[in-house]
Order: structure tokens, then C-alpha cells, then sequence
């Protein structure tokens, strides 16, 4: 399997897959390419017999930056809406397939969500998880309003989603975002550890156990989904978004006005 910005190993170790997100120069931030190499990859994973577990990891230094704000900068809501990115989204949920995030260094925005959308998250001790999105004018589209208060609670999300801050491995820990911490020269060998333990079990079981577990987690959930979608591209009709964007990216601080 042949990708330009992800590294797929359908073999990694006994039916154990790897994806490796893998633009590192721009700390793996998720272009809508990588996204719609991501959801082939997972689709042929899922169809792959010999899969049982599939791992989802960036390197060292970053899982994901977030969605590629040089992307979206120009884009206005119509745009977006045209260009429908979270169908990609959507389906790469309804992989049947456990999958494990292993995190190492950030975890933001876009990144945060993806590793929301996994169902398990093991994390290197450098691991940073947050929401910056208030910062770039506009607010989280990728699940994160919904996930992060279902997974937290509402106080911590709120102040996550409104402040743009981040919280290191063991708060994520300790607030329940995540399954484990360890060492950062062990974060890939621990999520393989949690895996092997998975792909011991009845694959058809695994499959009906996580489809029941998500059904929990997702009661009420697409309802959230859309609604944050509408606001998210609501967004993308402020000057505030144009301004929060061109300021990160001319690396300066952003002036907003509220228009
Ligand atoms: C595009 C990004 C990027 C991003 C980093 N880069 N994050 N490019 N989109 N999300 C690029 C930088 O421009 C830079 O490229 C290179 O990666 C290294 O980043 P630096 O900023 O120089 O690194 P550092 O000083 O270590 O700071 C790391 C950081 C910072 C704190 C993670 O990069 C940052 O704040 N990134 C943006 C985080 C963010 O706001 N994420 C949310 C995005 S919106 P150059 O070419 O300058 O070297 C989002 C919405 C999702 O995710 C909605 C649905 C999909």
C-alpha cells in the first residue's frame, strides 16, 4: 500500500497494523489528503482478514498539530461545506476494527479529535492534548465539543475548548481521555502490549464488543456532530477566523475584532 503522507505496515506484528501519520515538518498536520489516505487505509485494514488490531501512531515529537490551518486559511463556510471533509471523518469512524492511538508529543486540535475518534489512547509521558482552535478565531469541527465533554466532563472541556489550553499526559491521564502513560522511548511498545491482548480475543466478538461500546459513547452524538459541524463553518464567515489563521502563519499574535 502506497501513500504519499502516511506510512501504512499491515504487518507490523501478529495481526497487529501500523499507520504512521508521517509529515513531520509541519508536525503531521492533517491535510484533506492524508485524511482521505487515512480512510483508505483503514477501509483496507478493515477488509483485511488478518488484521485484528490497527494502530495509529505520528513520531516522537508530534501525533498531530491539527487540521492544516495553510489549507483552511482562505477557505470561506461554503467552501468547507463543499468540500465536506468530515464525510471522511464520519467514515473513518465506522472502522470495525479496534484501533489504538499512540501518542507522543502534541495532540491538538484536529490531532486531539483523530485521537478521539480512536477507541483506545496510549501516550508517551511528552504527550500534549488540547483544543487551540478559540485561538485561530474559530472553534472545533472534528468531534472535539462532543468527545472531549463526553470523555472529561463538561467543566474541563469548557475551559480546554475556550481557552485554547493544553493538558500534558497525566492530566489526560487522570481525566480520563486517555489509557496509559509511559516512558517516551515505550509509548509504541506499550500500545503493541495493549494490542496483543486484543487480538488474543474473538475477532467477531472484539467487533460486536466495540460497535456496543461506541453505540454507549455515541448516543446522542451525530445529533452533536452536526450541530458543531454548522457552527464550525459558521466560523469561516468571521474576519476573526482570516485574521486568527494569517496571524499563525506570519507568525505573529492575532488582533480580533468580533467581526
Ligand atoms: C499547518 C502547521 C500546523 C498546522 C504546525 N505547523 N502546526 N502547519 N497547520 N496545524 C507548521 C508550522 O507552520 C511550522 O512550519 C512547522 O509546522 C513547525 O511548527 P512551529 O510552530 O514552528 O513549531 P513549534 O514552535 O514547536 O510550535 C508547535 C505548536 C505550533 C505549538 C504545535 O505549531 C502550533 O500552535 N500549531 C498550531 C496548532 C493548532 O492551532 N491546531 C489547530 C488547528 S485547527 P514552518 O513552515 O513555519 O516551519 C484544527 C481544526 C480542526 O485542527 C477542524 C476539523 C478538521
Amino acid at each position: 500500500m502506497e501513500f504519499e503522507f502516511i506510512l501504512v505496515n499491515p504487518n507490523y506484528d501478529k495481526h497487529i497494523a501500523l499507520i504512521q501519520l508521517n509529515r513531520p515538518k509541519e508536525l503531521n498536520a492533517l491535510n484533506l489528503q492524508l485524511m482521505l489516505e487515512l480512510k483508505k487505509a483503514l477501509q483496507q485494514l478493515d477488509d483485511n482478514d488478518d488484521v485484528r488490531c490497527i494502530i495509529i501512531t505520528g513520531n516522537e515529537q508530534a501525533f498531530a498539530a491539527g487540521a492544516d490551518i495553510k489549507q483552511m486559511e482562505s477557505k470561506n463556510a461554503i467552501d468547507l461545506l463543499k468540500i465536506d471533509q468530515f464525510e471522511t471523518w464520519d467514515q473513518i469512524r465506522k472502522t470495525k476494527k479496534p484501533i489504538i492511538a499512540a501518542v507522543s508529543g502534541f495532540a491538538l486540535g484536529g490531532g486531539c479529535e483523530l485521537v478521539m475518534t480512536c477507541d483506545m489512547v496510549v501516550a508517551s509521558e511528552t504527550a500534549k492534548f488540547g483544543q487551540p482552535e478559540i485561538k485561530l478565531g474559530i472553534m472545533p469541527g472534528a468531534g472535539g465539543t462532543q468527545r472531549l465533554t463526553k470523555a472529561v466532563g463538561k467543566a474541563l472541556a469548557m475551559e480546554m475548548v475556550l481557552t485554547g489550553k493544553f493538558m500534558s499526559a497525566e492530566e489526560a491521564l487522570s481525566a480520563g481521555l486517555i489509557n496509559r502513560v509511559v516512558p517516551t522511548e515505550l509509548y509504541l511498545e506499550e500500545a503493541v502490549k495493549l494490542a496483543k491482548e486484543i487480538t488474543i480475543q474473538s475477532p467477531v466478538a472484539i467487533r460486536l464488543a466495540k460497535e456496543s461500546v461506541l453505540k454507549a459513547f455515541d448516543s446522542g452524538l451525530q445529533e452533536g456532530l452536526y450541530f458543531e459541524r454548522k457552527n464550525f463553518y459558521m466560523c469561516f464567515a468571521s474576519e476573526d477566523q482570516k485574521e486568527g489563521m494569517k496571524a499563525f502563519v506570519e507568525k505573529r499574535k492575532p488582533v480580533f475584532t468580533g467581526k
